[in-house]
């Protein structure tokens, strides 16, 4: 069972944008222990499916699992209670999939023994406003992205997945509880990449984030654990 007082001190995630499962021990006993959480994502998950879980598992580490899940409330129901028995920590859905999708998700949650977290991504990054238009949304993409938060959270989803700028109008919109998992985490001096909003680890932390998702910065860094404590050393 998740501590949620524990969660509070803000934590780092890392992203393991990999394909191969080979890959991931390697790069984990390079990096600090007080680095306890890893996202698994489509990539490595359509790859490699369990064994990638499985190998954090026994690493003793903790898994966000970040599939991102969209479909009819039974399926997602189901799926939830899987990967509760997976050892996932925290699991993605789409706000998207509506209201009894997101129910069901947090009901399947509550019944697991060992309950993941539920958050929601809103707007994915990668839409403007005329996509949005052309999805048939007229409302303008912050609006949307916070209607759609809202929603995710009286359907009692645990938390949001959000741009570290958006980080901090949530948390004074929905309070405290909500977990707020941000992405785009730069070092000043570091490399964007695609990245178009990016925050630094203590601009993160101070807008009020729970989790902060880091890939390429601490994954391809020539020194991983070096740039892994000079990130947990901003925070
Ligand atoms: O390498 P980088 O630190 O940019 O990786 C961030 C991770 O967070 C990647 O796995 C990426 O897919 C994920 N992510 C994101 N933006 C979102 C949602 C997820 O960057 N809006």
């Amino acid at each position: 069972m998740l501590d949620r007082q524990n969660l509070r001190k803000t934590q780092i995630i890392v992203a393991l944008d990999l394909s191969a499962a080979a890959d991931i021990s390697p790069l984990i006993v390079q990096l600090p222990d007080e680095i306890q959480w890893y996202k698994v994502g489509l990539e490595l998950f359509i790859g490699e499916g369990n064994r990638a879980l499985d190998i954090l598992t026994a690493m003793g580490k903790r898994i966000f699992l970040d599939l991102k899940l969209h479909d009819i409330p039974r399926t997602v129901e189901r799926a939830v209670l899987t990967a509760s028995q997976h050892n996932v920590g925290l699991l993605t859905v789409h706000a998207s999939g509506g209201p009894a999708m997101l129910r069901a998700a947090a009901t399947a949650a509550a019944q697991c023994d060992n309950p993941p977290l539920i958050v929601a991504v809103t707007a994915l990054t990668s839409l403007d406003h005329a996509d949005l238009t052309t999805l048939g949304v007229a409302r303008d993409l912050k609006e949307h992205a916070l209607a759609l938060g809202r929603m995710a959270i009286d359907c009692g989803i645990d938390g949001l997945v959000c741009s570290p700028h958006e980080a901090a109008a949530l948390r004074s919109d929905l309070g405290p509880q909500p977990i707020l998992v941000t992405p785009g985490i730069r070092m000043p001096e570091g490399d964007v990449d695609d990245q178009k909003r990016v925050a630094t680890p203590a601009d993160a932390v101070k807008a009020g984030s729970d989790f902060l998702v880091v890939g390429r910065p601490i994954v391809q860094a020539e020194h991983p654990r070096q740039a892994a404590l000079r990130i947990l050393d901003d925070m």
